[in-house]
């Protein structure tokens, strides 16, 4: 497995937000977490990355636990979030966002190696580059998120609700940008209350209630189980 969770339990104060979770994200799957609001999904997502330090449990990424790692370095070993609500720099062009996320990264020949990767991904990042990013639709800012986050080269991304607030067409757009991410070779977990669209695209999915997770699946199993298509698919 490149990433499993193990007994993870994370609280805010007295309050339990995640409670002894187990789940785990196998090189070149794209699993999903999905969950109504309140659920504990940012809260997984920000444990594996580094920016919620856990009560109790395993983050192992690569068999390693990384737990005491900090943030920064876990994006160097090659974990990189694309943060809920974008939060790309608004003052900042789009080049310099992208700039951004590869600040964990030196050499400037591999630099301008990966920015050329992600132009090529996102033509319309590259159209806007020297755009400031606060002038971009939603849709463009959550490419410019993926794109920044894409910088750092991770071996999983980590997507905290890519289709909140976009329109259908835009959400469309950025789930196929997500397969075609997934495709030129990265790992990803993604989050969504969007469950619908996340178990089309995933080969498995958890869900989180309350902090705990009560089914896992092939994402297929879960789009065509009964509970699960009234809960999460309004079916
Ligand atoms: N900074 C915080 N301080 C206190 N409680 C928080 C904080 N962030 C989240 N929570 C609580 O933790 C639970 C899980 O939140 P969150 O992980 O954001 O859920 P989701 O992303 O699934 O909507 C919620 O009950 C939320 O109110
Ligand atoms: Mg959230």
């Amino acid at each position: 497995m490149l990433l499993t969770i193990k007994n993870l339990s994370v609280y805010y104060g007295v309050i339990q937000a995640l409670k002894e979770i187990n789940f785990s994200v196998d090189r070149g799957e794209i699993v999903a977490l999905i969950g109504a609001n309140g659920a504990g999904k940012t809260t997984t997502l920000h444990t594996i990355s580094g920016l919620i330090d856990p009560k109790e449990g395993e983050i192992l990424f690569e068999g390693k636990d990384i737990r005491r790692v900090p943030g920064h370095q876990r994006v160097a070993m090659g974990i990189a979030q694309v943060p809920e609500g974008r939060r790309v720099f608004a003052d900042m062009t789009v080049e310099d966002n992208l700039r951004m996320g590869a600040y964990t990264r030196k050499d400037r020949t591999e630099y301008a190696d990966t920015l050329d990767m992600v132009f090529n991904r996102f033509p319309r990042l590259k159209e806007r580059r020297g755009q400031l990013s606060g002038t971009l639709s939603g849709g463009e800012q959550q490419m410019l998120a993926m794109g920044r986050a894409l910088m750092s080269k991770p071996d999983i991304l980590l997507l905290d609700e890519p289709s909140m607030g976009l329109s259908p067409i835009m959400v469309n757009e950025v789930f196929d940008i997500i397969r075609q991410v997934h495709e030129d070779g990265t790992t990803v977990l993604l989050v969504e209350q969007n469950a619908k669209k996340a178990l089309n695209i995933a080969d498995r999915a958890y869900v989180l209630e309350t902090g705990s997770i009560t089914v896992t699946g092939e994402a297929e199993e879960l789009l065509n189980n009964d509970s699960i298509r009234k809960a999460y698919l309004g079916e």
